[in-house]
């Protein structure tokens, strides 16, 4: 042991190459804010939504502008997040309207041959953790195959909701089952029963006993069928999970985050003495938001902004327990959001329950930069500078290169990684982003590029490109 650190000690003084980066695998803390508007944050310019813990990241870490989203879609950006890879490679970028999963018993997922960075981190001796949303699937073919399970993606342990947080999650909030243009036949059906109802009894028409009984029925059968599907939707889909086991069902929103926490901070404590990568998904700020009694009012931006001061409190429990257990200088922490707000979100209330995207045009589930640009904040105290801020393209697909470079798994050669390792720009290493182009896909569409030609900034080689690229979409 002491010859190889001799060695080691050796080898660092007459060769460049051993630098102080390879010699240490640090842990990794990353968290991912579901639906959180790049400008909501302190950091990222906002002045009346208070984000102490968030900003103090900032401050002492590197603050990516141009961070951003793999897609605009919770499960596809988190399966990019997950993978270092388009969506489209690991067929979560679908070609139907809609790019997520709604219900848990969906029979697609995350497929088991994509590698996640939990994956390689676990096979470098890491014990690993994922924390609240996954949203990539559960089970293949019965109710209890878990072929989709974040077990069976690497991580060692698993407390957190399947899905995703629905306004159906919660009673109160309504139900997003109630989409008008999902009901129209509904709608056009009981209209024409209606106004037949009204011709009859006018006397312009007459109708014959058997036919109203019969469209009655039918009718009746429709709407109570409805009914009882958004009636035990919450049931079969807002299940919250400690490993394999169902532990709430549906799930108690109350203390969630709070909860949480806590399970992380335990998980912190448990892995104080050995390498960790702990993936902490918030299921806020996503509706239906929710936020502690301690937290409600608080802010000055209703229940919204009270959500995202709870998050920011709860990164300040996971910062405070790396100082703690003197972790924070061999850990690389990581915050970002799965992409823009949900900008029409408004509570059945009437009150605004989205969040904000800045000077970006637009919010999630457009490609607009508003629904894709996010914050991005890395920190690790002595190996990153503080207070850096970085311009430079970046995507949410860099972290699993970084990860896979850090704990010495090294980056998968059998497969495309769309990701670039994040170290060489944020250790100022190089000046320029790697990327030469992001592919800004909605679901399996391609909707535009974003340039980075290392030889040219000419706007004119620019549009040509984009102008060419639609036209090949086109044919
Ligand atoms: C949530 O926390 C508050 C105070 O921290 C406590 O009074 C309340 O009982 C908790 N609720 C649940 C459901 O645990
Ligand atoms: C701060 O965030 C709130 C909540 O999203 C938003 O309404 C407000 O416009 C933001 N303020 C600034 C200056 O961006």
């Amino acid at each position: 042991m002491i010859s190889v650190r001799v060695l080691c000690l050796g080898l660092l003084l007459v060769m460049p190459c051993c630098s102080t980066l390879e010699q240490k695998r640090p842990n990794f803390v990353l968290m991912m804010v579901d639906d959180l508007g790049i400008g909501d944050l302190g950091c990222y310019g906002n002045r009346t939504l208070k984000t102490p813990s968030i900003d103090r990241l900032a401050e002492t870490g590197v603050r990516l502008t141009q961070h951003i989203a793999a897609a605009p879609l919770c499960t596809p950006s988190r399966a990019a997040f997950l993978t270092g890879r388009y969506p489209i490679r690991s067929g979560m970028g679908g070609f139907h309207k809609l790019g997520i999963y709604i219900i848990s018993a969906a029979s697609g997922g995350l497929p088991v041959e994509e590698i996640t960075f939990a994956r390689l981190a676990k096979e470098q001796g890491y014990d690993t953790a994922l924390i609240g949303k996954w949203h990539q699937g559960l089970n293949c073919e019965r109710s209890d195959d878990h072929c989709h399970h974040p077990r069976a993606h690497g991580f060692n342990h698993f407390y957190g909701i399947t899905m995703t947080n629905l306004r159906d999650c919660q009673p109160g909030h309504g139900t997003l089952l109630v989409n008008v243009h999902a009901h129209i036949p509904y709608g056009t059906l009981g209209a024409g029963v209606a106004t037949l109802a009204f011709l009859h009894l006018k006397g312009v028409v007459r109708v014959p006993r058997r036919l109203t009984l019969a469209a009655a029925i039918l009718l009746a059968l429709l709407v109570s069928s409805f009914a009882a599907f958004v009636f035990v939707f919450p049931n079969f889909n807002c299940i919250l999970m400690r490993n394999e086991e169902i532990v709430e069902q549906p799930f108690n929103s109350e203390n969630l985050t709070q909860r949480m926490t806590s399970e992380a901070i335990e998980f912190l404590e448990k892995n104080s003495a050995r390498p960790f990568l702990l993936f902490f998904s918030f299921i806020q700020v996503h509706t239906a938001l929710f936020a502690s009694p301690y937290f409600r009012g608080r802010s000055q931006h209703g229940l919204y902004g009270d959500a995202v001061m709870e998050v920011d409190w709860s990164v300040g429990q996971i910062m405070q327990t790396l100082e703690r257990l003197n972790l924070q200088d061999n850990t690389l922490v990581y915050l970002t959001s799965d992409q823009g707000p949900h900008l029409e979100e408004i509570s059945i209330h009437g009150e605004v329950h989205r969040g904000w995207s800045g000077i970006y045009k637009a919010g999630k589930s457009t490609n607009w930069e508003g629904g894709i640009r996010v914050p991005g904040i890395l920190r690790w105290p002595g190996l990153l500078p503080a207070g850096k801020v970085i311009d430079e393209p970046t995507s949410n697909m860099d972290v699993f290169p970084t990860v896979a470079q850090l704990t010495g798994a090294g980056i998968p050669k059998d497969r495309i990684i769309d990701g670039q390792d994040l170290m060489p720009l944020l250790r100022g290493e190089v000046e320029r982003s790697q990327h030469e182009f992001l592919f800004h896909y909605c679901n399996g569409y391609l909707n535009a590029v974003r340039p980075h030609n290392r030889h040219s900034d000419t706007l004119f080689r620019n549009i040509w490109f984009m102008s060419w690229l639609m036209f090949m979409e086109s044919v």
